[in-house]
Parts: C-alpha cells; structure tokens; sequence
C-alpha cells in the first residue's frame, strides 16, 4: 500500500468560479482583474470564445504550458452589449458551461451566432437551453435530437422571465441570469432544488426562500460596474486528493485554500458522517466564498456510502463518480437513487462507473437514477483497461483508485484530465512518500 503525505498549495483555481469571473468581466463596464483562473483547457474555452466575440484580454499571464493556472486575466469590456458578431463557429471543445451560459449573453446581442463542441459536447442535451430563452424572444435553433450546434439569432428586445428551473442545474440559471441583465424589466429565477450558487454571490443579485423555493432576482439593465475576482482552489479538484488520503492508509494530506461555498462542499459533510478522518482549519471569507483547508488524515477508513437526497446530489453532482470508487474500493460497497442527471455529463456517468468498476471485478448493477455496488467478486491479476469515455472526472476517479491501491489500471485518453486538473498526475507524484 501506498502512502501520501505532504501540503498541497497548487490546487487549480475553481473551474465555476473562472468561467463566470471571465462572463461578467465581458459583462462589466470598465477593466476587471481576475486573479488566479484555473488554466484548465474548458477555462480557456470560455476565454476564446470571449476574444472571438469581441472581447479584449488585456492580459492573460500564465505560469507557463500546461499550468493549472493563468496568475492573471484582465478584462475590458463596455458592457452588457459589447459583444461582436463572430466570424465563424464558437468552439467550446470539452465545455459544457461555456456553451450554455455564454448562449444566455448571445441571445441578447444583436446578431447571429453558432456554438459548437467537440463529440461529447455535442451529444450533450442543449433544450434546457434553448427553452428559456425562446421564452424571452429569442430565436433558438438546436439539432432535431435536442443538442449542439445552437443557432442563436439575438435580439436586444428580450422579454423578462419568471423561470422555474426544471432540472438543478447551475449552468441553466445562470444562462437564464446572463440573458435577464439584459432584458426590460425584472426577472425571477425559481430553483425548487438548489445548485451552486456563485452566479447570484459574483452579481451581488438578490435571493430569498418562498414555500421551500429559491428565489433569485435578476434585474434588469442595470449595468455592472467592473470589480476584482480572485479565485480559490477547486474543492471538485480537492475531492480527488481528499480520497487519495482516506484510501491510502497511512496518509496525511493537508490541501489549502480551497472553496468551500456549502453549494460545493457537501462531499467533505458526506464524508465526515461516513467517519472520515477529515478536518477544516483556517475558515475565512473572500469576495462572498467561503475558504479554508481541509486536512486529510487516514486512521479509521469509512463507512459504505449510500447517497439518495435529490438536494444532496445537486450539491455533490461533480464527486459522485469520485466517492462511488473510493467508497467501493475502501468498503466494497456503495448505493446512489436519484441522480440521472449524471447520465447528461461529459460522459454517461452512471454507465462509466460501472463498466470500469464491473472491469476491476466489482459486482454493481445500474438502473435509470443510480446504481449499487454489491461487493467484490474477484481481483483481477493483470492490468485492467479503464475506459476514461473521454471524461476528465472519470479518468481522475479511477486513476486515484490505482495510485492509493498500487492496482495495475490502464486508462484510456489520460491526458483529458487537463479539462479541469492539468497538474494531476504530477502534484500526486509530488505526495507520494518513496
Ligand atoms: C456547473 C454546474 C454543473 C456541473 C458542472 C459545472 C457550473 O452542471 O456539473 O461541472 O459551473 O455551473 P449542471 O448545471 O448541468 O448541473
């Protein structure tokens, strides 16, 4: 068994939190400093798609090729409608969140444009989308099966909204807030399950509960006057070097600076209840997020998982894959109920986990909102080819497995962990006590 010890400082910077600091930048009046965004490649989709819609980067300076992050992005922009019409296709490659929230500014400028993706992007449901901002006036065209390429023919003229989101989904809110700023007249966002809510703490917009809903009032044309952003650590990153620590006995990982928005960082409370040896030290605020570091200590191992809570799992939605393997692998056991959304990410996340973990001799089963693993029939003796399906968090979650365990893993396309986390492999290497 391995062993992992040591203070993790070069997390990259939170993936949501880059991507919106970068779309009300383009949003604001004035020049907007970003300090620390994250140098995953889905970040730089949205900064591309930004420059090829008009938009000057003053600067963009990086820690070099492949860095997990960019020190800092500065943004000037005239506002809500500074936008150019692009002279060709936006390529939002791997990005889901650049696609659909960069749809809600588009379809308030007035002119046409296509967003388009790579292969997983591009079979990813896009209605959700387009619903809302036909609403609004907009005119929205989608493939005959519901997805990319989005053809957005704009108008300046959008109606307000009043909106009840009908999956959780923070990239859907957020899409219909973007669109709303620009429209005459106050909008409501109405979240009957909430989802990570950096949207309404970056816009300083106003939210209050009604009958167990989530309000969130947008409005509209006020203007934005620009501010600074920094950006803390991904705690959807932390999450793979938090079950790098528990499944290698022995361990002691200390993780800094990491967001910890409780729209983000309920797996750290999952795992607690689960009697994990984790604590959070160093609790403060920045710019409305909550941060601190999360210590990671091996001792007593942790109890199966069993995850079922419709508002848990929105919270949670980017580690599931994350704790189901590290739940199998340290309990032989793990139970998930309504979470089909995971079949709508960057792959099919219920059917990948399975598969692989079927692969490394586990007996799961799947059913249309989750699965259940039911123990380990065999280990196998060889190597076992993993299929990453090209997702960053599948390739991640498995290659943690084979690291902590010393399990021989072959996982295809590795380097697709560069979507979120390009100095994986290198800052668990860095951990690795030889
Ligand atoms: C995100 C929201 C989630 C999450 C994605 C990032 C965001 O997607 O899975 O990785 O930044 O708003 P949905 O909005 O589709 O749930």
């Amino acid at each position: 068994m391995r062993v992992f010890k040591g203070e993790v400082t070069a997390l990259p910077p939170d993936k949501s939190i880059s991507h919106r600091a970068a779309l009300i930048g383009a949003l604001s009046e004035g020049i907007t400093e970003i300090t620390n965004f994250s140098g995953g490649f889905d970040n730089q989709s949205t900064l591309s798609v930004l420059k090829d819609a008009g938009i000057t980067l003053l600067q963009e300076e990086s820690d070099g090729t492949n860095s997990r992050r960019i020190r800092k992005v500065v943004i000037e922009s005239r506002g809500l409608w500074s936008f150019q019409p692009p002279s060709a296709p936006l390529m939002c490659n791997n990005s889901g969140s650049t696609m659909r929230m960069f749809s809600g500014i588009l379809a308030a400028q007035p002119f046409s444009s296509e967003l388009i993706g790579d292969s997983s992007l591009m079979k990813r449901p896009m209605k959700r989308v387009a619903d809302p901002l036909r609403q609004m006036g907009a005119n929205v065209e989608l493939s005959a099966s519901g997805t990319a390429p989005i053809r957005i023919h704009g108008t300046q003229e959008l109606k307000p909204i009043e909106y009840r989101l009908p999956v959780p989904s923070a990239q859907v809110k957020s899409l219909v807030a973007f669109a709303a700023l620009h429209a005459e007249g106050e909008s409501r966002i109405i979240e009957p399950v909430r989802s990570r809510d950096h949207t309404e703490v970056m816009l300083g917009l106003e939210t209050f509960e009604q009958d167990g809903e989530r309000i969130i009032v947008v409005p509209g044309r006020k203007g934005i006057a620009a501010k600074p952003f920094y950006i803390p650590a991904d705690p959807s990153a932390a999450c793979f070097i938090v079950a790098l620590g528990l499944l290698a006995r022995g361990s002691e990982i200390i993780i800094r600076d990491v967001c910890l928005n409780p729209t983000r960082a309920a797996f750290l409370d999952i795992l607690l209840d689960a009697g994990a040896g984790i604590s959070i030290e160093n609790q403060r605020v920045i710019g409305g997020e909550s941060l601190g570091d999360i210590l990671v200590r091996n001792s007593a191992g942790i109890e199966p998982l069993l995850i079922s809570d419709p508002q848990l799992i929105a919270f949670i939605i980017d580690e599931i894959p994350m704790l189901a393997v590290l739940s199998a692998f340290a309990t032989g056991q793990f139970e998930l109920h309504n979470a089909a959304e995971l079949r709508t990410k960057e792959s099919d996340r219920i059917d990948a986990v399975v598969v692989n973990l079927q692969r490394l001799g586990f007996d799961c089963v799947q059913y249309p909102d989750g699965f259940i693993v039911k123990g380990r029939i065999m280990t196998p003796s060889g190597a076992v080819v993993i299929d990453s399906f090209d997702d960053h968090r599948i390739a991640m979650s498995f290659a943690i497995a084979g690291k902590a365990t010393g399990a021989a893993l072959d996982i295809t396309d590795i380097h697709v962990v560069g979507v979120s986390f390009p100095n994986f492999f290198e800052m668990i290497d860095g951990l690795e006590v030889r």
